[in-house]
């Protein structure tokens, strides 16, 4: 079999620079040593999230030029809910500014407080906006889901079971909808498969709960179903797509991922209520309903971009990069979720940094030593994003402490893959001599982004 090629040349090019480790120290403790405070000039391969991080083929950049900016009834909207129609099926489509205004229209909507709303694993935007309106966000991930070594298919399945004894616990009357997440990005990237979300709805439907879909990376789930679930080998993505939506009653996307485009989202639903009223927030939040909070030229890149993510040949690629740095990985000993996920790698800070407590935050301590090492900026899934206080205020430690190097869509070559594999060596080689971290500074919702950090004693990596 032959090296799987990038199905695209590049066109345009963007100067990366690779700054100093002595220039990085400095630049980390100017941003209080949390690299969102960074500036990305200051980071040479930045993997910080695949979110609006995307190039945009010729086909999409022509597109724009096509943009209509006509403020009601535009010719790029009526594109754009063809396509999301055409891949959904759904009849009520809202486009958004991204993902999280959906996710906030959504809860404005629907969530009281007091009410339940389970997940697979709710992304940390999903969880505030439910948390804002006053309800409790629940994950029901599959055991084999928290484990990092259980190398099973589909690993963001959602638990049957839990799910069953969840609406038995706090009553249907609770929980006004159930979220699924594909793929589940805050448990690895790792895929829900067809028949799972087949029983969520069906245990859903049998107690009256509508089923809706974050569906931000629809297109690399739909691949994964095509690779691993028994009878979708001679289905299109497509066509699988489609069955995907076809369970949901409603779903929120962030065209940022599988709509490769900069920036967007919409929200879809197929009740008559639901569209109505979230139609009348779109408009006091995000703008008139033909074009939400976007630009007629953003409506016509996502609705190009979109059907991208859905050619077999570009999942191809994108999956066999995930797979071509993970293999690596392993084959150096770094611990990492397993299998690959689908946007990103994982790498298990808990098991890397053994020595260093959940509550100094090891995955702060590996994101650093990364981009000190070698300008890689990476992403902390851990306890400073995920981890929460319990009712006497005192800080638990999330499951898992992960770090995330997400995979930016047609941005990086293989060579750039190469070094960052250099990079994750030397860190891996320095483990002992890596510090853990304290906060200094942090809000009430979303800390991760703002808070500061104070380095801890280490053993002198820095
Ligand atoms: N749901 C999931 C599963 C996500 O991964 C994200 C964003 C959102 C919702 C919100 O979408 O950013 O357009 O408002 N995830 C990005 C990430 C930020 O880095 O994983 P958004």
């Amino acid at each position: 079999m032959k090296t799987i090629i990038e199905p695209f040349r590049i066109k345009t090019t963007e100067p990366i620079k690779i700054i100093s480790r002595q220039d990085r120290i400095k630049a980390l403790a100017n941003a209080n040593e949390n690299v969102f405070l960074l500036n990305a000039e200051d980071c040479s391969i930045d993997l910080l999230t695949d979110s609006g991080t995307g190039a945009m083929s010729t086909r999409q950049w022509a597109a724009m030029m096509m943009g209509d900016e006509s403020y009601a009834g535009s010719r790029s909207w009526i594109r754009f809910e063809e396509t999301v129609r055409q891949i959904t099926g759904i009849r009520h489509i809202l486009p958004t500014h991204q993902g999280r205004a959906a996710e906030s229209i959504l809860a404005e909507t629907l969530v009281k407080k007091g009410d339940i709303i389970p997940n697979n694993s709710h992304f940390d935007t999903t969880r505030a906006n439910i948390e804002y309106a006053g309800g409790t966000a629940v994950n029901l991930l599959c055991p084999e889901g928290g484990d990092a070594q259980d190398l099973s298919p589909f690993k963001g399945n959602m638990d049957i079971e839990k799910l069953k004894s969840c609406i038995a616990e706090h009553g249907k009357d609770k929980i006004p909808f159930a979220m699924i997440t594909v793929t589940n990005n805050a448990g690895g990237g790792q895929p829900v498969s067809m028949a799972n979300i087949r029983q969520v709805k069906q245990v859903l439907a049998q107690n009256g709960i509508p089923l809706v879909i974050d569906a931000c990376r629809f297109a690399e789930n739909a691949y994964f179903i095509h690779e691993r679930e028994e009878g979708f080998q001679d289905k299109s993505l497509l066509e699988i797509a489609r069955e995907m939506f076809s369970h949901a009653d409603a779903a929120t996307m962030s065209c940022k991922k599988d709509g490769l485009a900069n920036i967007g989202g919409f929200l879809i639903c197929n009740d008559d209520e639901w569209g109505q009223n979230f139609r009348n927030l779109l408009i006091i939040r995000e703008g008139f309903p033909t074009y939400g909070g976007l630009a007629g030229r953003d409506l016509e890149a996502i609705a190009v971009g979109l059907m991208e993510a859905l050619e077999i040949d570009y999942q191809v690629y994108r999956h066999a990069t995930v797979k071509y740095v993970s293999d690596r990985l392993v084959e150096m000993g770094v611990p990492i979720v397993r299998p690959a996920g689908g946007h990103a790698v994982f790498l298990n800070a808990g098991k890397i940094l053994e020595n260093i407590p959940a509550l100094q935050y090891p995955g702060i301590g590996l994101v650093n030593a990364l981009y000190i090492e070698g300008g890689v900026r990476g992403v902390e899934l851990g306890s400073v994003m995920f981890g929460r206080f319990d009712e006497k205020g005192n800080e638990q430690a999330a499951p898992l402490e992960l770090v995330r190097l997400a995979f930016p869509r047609r941005v990086y070559t293989q060579s750039h893959f190469d070094y960052l594999l250099e990079v994750i060596n030397q860190v891996w080689q320095n483990r002992q001599a890596i510090p853990g971290y304290a906060i200094t500074y942090q809000t009430r919702y979303l800390r991760h982004f703002t808070c500061h950090f104070k380095k801890l004693a280490g053993n002198g990596f820095y």
